[in-house]
């Protein structure tokens, strides 16, 4: 196919060209983005057989593709920063020399896509326009990726006008890694054992190879959003974060705008869209969301923080979601959705573990098997997954595709933690949030291949995604900081502690909005609070318990300081800092000696049962 007349950048011209040249594809198609393209290319993808057309009374324009069962998750161990140096790249990083990388993946690339189409992909991520935007290009022989791409972020001709003559794009190539010789037949879900997902900062380029699924092949997300912009943030001055982003009306209708990172699987889309509990709602308060996974932040001229999400959809994780959990989640994708690695129902509709009390007589899991409840494996894959459009969200927030974005007054950081971290507390000052959001640890999910459960340090949720030395990273959360008039508060929450039998403490979903209350009125200098050794608290006055049940001695079990826990957790930070020490700014190092002569000198009223008045 010939460029498009409507295509005017000759420097991405001349670069599709020499990528046609690098993987030989037997057509080329620049996508406009338009409704007709999306129907065209699902339609192809129900004749491969990648796509199945779910039932059009239930889930209208909606689909399930099942991937190869070995490509179902983001590959930590395959994903590479190559910088020049491989101290800028860190301990966290895997790193590889750009020339030696280069190389291998020419060798890699060089026919990869024979047989196959090259889809030119342009996309925003961000409003159309932006200021905070970035516009980028992807290249890949996957419709599939073109379809989510579509969803995922404003694609197309729209992109490409933003861009015009002389604008400058983010390369991103993508292959599964499946050329077709002459008369080969296809596969439902091509892609390649090895697996290479790589990132050079300084000539920001993406280059994915191998793999079909989500992170890895929506280059927009992680590849882009993530490790590339926040090398480009660290250079300029704003922040690439791994947030979501709410706004929270009071009953008086002032709204207060709050970014939360989580690692991932730990429930951000949940908060992102969080139903208030009945009291709440009835007494006007709403929380509608700006977005589920990204944040991107630029200071404005009133020094104040401004955030766009950057995308366009949710790619979220669908187990676990229900109209109890999130009505929201399940309201945007009861159509124009597409699911992947979710159980067929025998009315040609979805289901997973957890959508439903009651689990159906008989399913086609994940796999494309029978299932029943006696099968004793998962019908859903754990990270099977919703790719669902923004627009469908009944709790969409008015000013989501805001070019200039929206004033953030808090930042919240919250780990998966069955014991230690308390249920709220908030950071001293920006110094200790810094601290606090450095230190983060995590359990691990099934968002990621590799073992669950495992508590890991996971700093400010970036680290599958820093694109650079976490040290640095650090230090220039805490720069930035300084230079701010009138910074966000910063808050650290934890929504999964466990009793010793292994029970939540703390309801969760829409009772957050207990503590989301309180975080915005300590936003807003209103709320009260205790000191702690380890920051401000809410006392059990300070949270409004309209309409739940929960005890002042429940309430001590999820907030308890204990020692003996915190011992154990200065230890493993002390680990994660030896890790970075060459880079990590000195002040870490202070606020840990600070909180642990806090912990060890303070009276022991922060301990569970005991009264802190
Ligand atoms: C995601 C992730 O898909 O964090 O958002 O893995
Ligand atoms: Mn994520």
């Amino acid at each position: 196919m010939d460029t498009p007349d409507w295509v005017e950048n000759e420097e991405l011209v001349a670069w599709v060209a020499s990528m046609a040249r690098l993987c030989t594809p037997k057509a080329i198609h620049w996508c406009d983005g338009s409704d007709e393209e999306y129907a065209a290319l699902c339609e192809e993808l129900v004749e491969a057989g990648t796509f199945i057309r779910l039932n059009e009374q239930k889930r209208p324009r909606s689909f399930l593709a099942r991937s190869d069962p070995g490509d179902v998750a983001r590959i930590e161990e395959r994903t590479f920063i190559c910088s020049r140096s491989e101290e800028d790249a860190g301990p966290t990083n895997n790193w590889m020399d750009p020339r030696e990388m280069a190389a291998t993946l020419k060798g890699l690339f060089q026919g990869c896509m024979e047989g196959r189409t090259m889809y030119v992909v342009p996309f925003s991520m961000g409003p159309l326009g932006s200021p905070i935007a970035q516009i980028g290009v992807q290249v890949t022989d996957s419709p599939y990726a073109v379809v989510s791409m579509k969803i995922m972020t404003r694609m197309g001709r729209p992109a490409l006008d933003v861009l015009g003559a002389d604008g400058e794009f983010i390369p991103c190539v993508h292959s599964v890694g499946a050329p077709l010789a002459p008369g080969q037949e296809d596969v439902p879900w091509p892609c390649n054992d090895e697996k290479y997902i790589v990132h050079f900062p300084e000539t920001r380029e993406i280059w994915s190879y191998g793999s079909g699924y989500g992170g890895n092949a929506l280059l927009g997300k992680k590849c882009l959003a993530l490790r590339i912009a926040s090398v480009m943030a660290r250079d300029e001055g704003w922040l690439a974060e791994h947030m979501l982003i709410l706004g929270v009306t009071d009953p008086e209708g002032e709204k207060t705008y709050v970014a939360a990172a989580f690692p991932s699987a730990c429930g951000k889309t949940n908060f992102a869209m969080l139903v208030p509990p009945p009291a709440f709602t009835d007494a006007g308060w709403k929380v509608t969301t700006v977005g589920d996974d990204i944040a991107w932040i630029k200071p404005g001229e009133d020094g104040r923080l401004y955030a766009i999400n950057p995308e366009a959809g949710y790619f979220g994780v669908a187990p676990g979601t229900s109209y109890e959990t999130n009505p929201n989640a399940m309201e945007s994708f009861r159509s124009d959705t597409i699911f992947t690695n979710v159980a067929l129902t025998d009315d040609g509709d979805v289901w997973w573990e957890g959508m439903t009390k009651e689990k159906p007589a008989h399913l086609i899991d994940w796999q494309g098997n029978d299932w029943t409840p006696e099968s004793g494996t998962k019908a859903a894959h754990p990270n099977s997954r919703f790719t669902s459009p923004a627009t469908l969200n009944p709790a969409l927030d008015e000013s989501w595709d805001d070019p200039q974005g929206v004033l953030v007054r808090a930042f919240v950081f919250g780990g998966r933690r069955a014991g230690t971290i308390p249920l709220v507390v908030q950071s001293f000052n920006w110094a200790y949030g810094v601290y606090m959001a450095a230190t983060m640890g995590s359990e691990t999910t099934a968002a990621a291949a590799g073992a669950q459960g495992v508590v890991r340090r996971d700093p400010f949720a970036m680290l599958p995604f820093a694109g650079y030395h976490m040290g640095d990273y650090i230090n220039h959360w805490l720069g930035f900081g300084r230079k701010l008039r009138n910074p966000p508060r910063i808050f650290q929450v934890n929504w999964f502690r466990r009793d010793e039998e292994g029970n939540f403490l703390w309801p969760g979903f829409g009772e957050n909005m207990r503590v989301l209350q309180w975080m915005v009125a300590r936003s807003r200098g209103r709320a009260l609070g205790l000191e702690s050794p380890i920051g401000w608290m809410p006392r059990y006055e300070d949270i409004d318990w309209t309409g739940l049940d929960f005890s002042e001695e429940e309430f001590f079990q999820c907030m308890a300081i204990n020692r003996r826990d915190w011992s154990d957790e200065l230890l493993d930070v002390e680990a994660l800092f030896m890790k970075l020490y060459n880079r990590l700014p000195k002040e870490m190092e202070g606020v840990r000696s600070l909180t642990t002569s806090a912990l060890w000198r303070s009276p022991t009223h922060w301990e569970m049962n005991a009264d802190p008045t």
